[in-house]
C-alpha cells in the first residue's frame, strides 16, 4: 500500500495537514469499518454469554490479542489490553510488589506518564533515581550503570522520546538490566507501529504502548506486555467480573493471566478495531513505514533547520518521526495557532507532558517547543507547506 492509498482511507486528511501523530493518529476506514461491523452485527459482551453473537464478540476480541502478540513478538498470555499507555504503566507501578527502600531508575527525558507513576511510589518509601539525558535527549547507558546499586529493582526508559523524538538504546539497556538482575520496563508509546518493536529483542519484562498512536488503532486502546517470567508477580488493579474463576462469600480465586487483569466490560469495539489496524499495518509493511518515516524526518529536520531564527532540537541522525523546534522569541502556542489558522496545519505546542525533558533540552524558558510528528500518511508536499509557512512566520515574528 502506498501513502496515497492510506490517505484515501483517512478522509480527515483532505481537510488538514495532520502533523500530530505523537498525540494520536487518525483512524483509517477499515479500522472504523471493523468497529461498525461489531456495533451493527454482533454488539455483545465478551467472555460471558453462550449465545452466538457473544461467542463471536469474544472470538473477534481475542483475535486482536493473537495479532498484536505476533506483531510485538510475545505470547498471547503475556498481553494485557488497557485503555492507553498510561494505564499500562500504572498497572506495573501499582501492581508490582515494590517495597520500602527499593529504588527505581527513571531518566529525566520521560513523558509524565512514565515518571509520575514512579514518583507516586515515593509515599510508600520507594526511591526514584533520576538519570539525566544529554542535551539531545539521549540517555547514556553508562550513566544508568552508575545509578545501579543494591536497592534498584526496576529500570525504565522510553523507546523514543515524545518531546524531541530521540531514539534510546533500549537493547543495550536491556542487557545492562539483565546483567544486574533488574526488572526492565520500556515505554513504547512513540515506537509501536512506527518501527520494529520486538519485546524479546529488547529483553524487557514490561512494555507499555498505545493502540491509538503508531498502530493506527482507535482511541481508548493500549496494551501492556508482561513477560511470563514475572506476570504471576503482578497484582491486578481492577478486580471484579471477568477476573475470577471461583468466588465464595469470603474469598475468590483469580482467573488465569491475562483475564485476571481485564476486569469489567472491555473496550470491545476498540480492541476489534485495533485488530483491523494491525492487519492494516501489515498490509502497508513496517519496513516501508520505517523507511518513509526516516526520510521525511530527515527532510523536515534539515529544511526547518535552514530557516532563519529557528532552533531545532535533537541530533538529526538519532531522531525519528518527531521534530521539535521554536522560532526565536516566539511562544510555541502562538506558532502552532498561526500554522493552523494559515494552512490548517495541526502540530502540538508547549511542554508535551514532559516538563523535565523540555528543561533538559533547554526549551523551558521558551514555553516548550512546537512539535511536528508524522506517520506513513504524511507527504513531502505537506512538509514543504509546513516549511514555507514557518519561513513566513519567522520573517514576521522572529527576533
Ligand atoms: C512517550 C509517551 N509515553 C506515554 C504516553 C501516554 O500515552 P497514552 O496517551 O496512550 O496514555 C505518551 C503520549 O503521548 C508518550 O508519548
Amino acid at each position: 500500500m502506498k501513502t496515497a492509498d492510506v490517505r484515501a482511507d483517512i478522509p480527515f486528511l483532505k481537510e488538514v495537514i495532520y502533523l500530530d501523530a505523537a498525540s494520536t493518529t487518525p483512524t483509517p476506514k477499515p479500522v472504523v469499518d471493523a468497529m461498525c461491523n461489531y456495533f451493527y452485527k454482533f454488539n455483545s459482551n465478551t467472555g460471558r454469554g453462550a449465545y452466538r453473537t457473544a461467542v463471536k464478540a469474544t472470538s473477534e476480541f481475542e483475535k486482536t490479542r493473537i495479532k498484536l502478540a505476533k506483531f510485538i513478538n510475545c505470547s498471547e498470555n503475556e498481553l494485557i489490553f488497557t485503555k492507553n499507555t498510561t494505564e499500562a504503566i500504572n498497572l506495573v507501578s501499582n501492581g508490582f510488589n515494590f517495597k520500602k527502600g527499593d529504588s527505581i531508575i527513571v531518566p529525566n527525558i520521560e513523558h509524565h506518564s512514565n515518571l509520575i507513576p514512579w514518583l507516586n511510589l515515593k509515599k510508600k518509601g520507594i526511591n526514584v533515581k533520576i538519570v539525566e539525558a544529554d542535551q539531545y535527549g539521549v540517555v547514556d547507558p553508562e550513566d544508568l550503570i552508575e545509578a545501579i546499586d543494591e536497592t534498584v529493582r526496576l529500570l525504565t526508559i522510553t523507546h523514543v522520546s515524545n518531546s524531541i523524538g530521540a531514539i534510546q538504546p533500549v537493547e543495550e539497556i536491556g542487557k545492562i538490566a539483565e546483567e544486574n538482575e533488574l526488572l526492565y520496563m520500556v515505554d513504547a508509546a512513540q515506537s509501536a507501529g512506527h518501527m520494529e518493536l520486538d519485546v524479546k529483542k529488547i529483553n524487557a519484562h514490561f512494555v507499555a504502548g498505545p493502540g491509538h498512536k503508531g498502530l493506527l488503532g482507535p482511541v481508548g486502546t493500549g496494551f501492556l506486555y508482561c513477560s511470563q517470567q514475572v506476570i504471576n508477580d503482578l497484582q491486578p488493579q481492577n478486580f471484579g467480573g471477568g477476573t475470577v474463576v471461583q468466588v465464595t462469600e469470603n474469598d475468590f480465586k483469580l482467573s488465569k493471566v491475562p483475564a485476571r487483569f481485564e476486569g469489567g466490560t472491555q473496550n470491545i469495539a476498540g480492541v476489534i478495531g485495533l485488530g483491523a489496524a494491525i492487519d492494516y499495518l501489515n498490509k502497508i509493511g513496517l519496513d516501508k513505514i520505517e523507511k518513509h518515516g526516516k526520510r521525511l524526518t530527515k527532510m523536515m529536520f534539515s529544511e526547518i533547520e535552514d530557516i532563519e531564527n529557528i532552533i531545532v532540537y535533537g541530533r538529526p541522525e538519532n531522531i525519528y518521526d518527531i521534530v521539535g523546534f521554536n522560532i526565536s522569541g516566539v511562544n510555541s502556542h502562538d506558532v502552532a495557532k498561526i500554522l493552523d489558522e494559515q494552512r490548517s496545519i495541526c502540530v502540538r505546542s508547549g511542554f508535551h507532558c514532559a516538563i523535565p525533558a523540555i528543561k533538559q533540552i533547554g526549551a523551558f524558558e521558551l514555553g516548550g517547543t512546537v512539535r511536528a510528528s508524522i506517520h506513513y500518511y504524511n507527504t513531502d508536499e505537506e512538509i514543504k507547506i509546513l516549511v514555507e509557512t514557518l519561513e513566513e512566520i519567522s520573517k514576521f515574528l522572529g527576533d
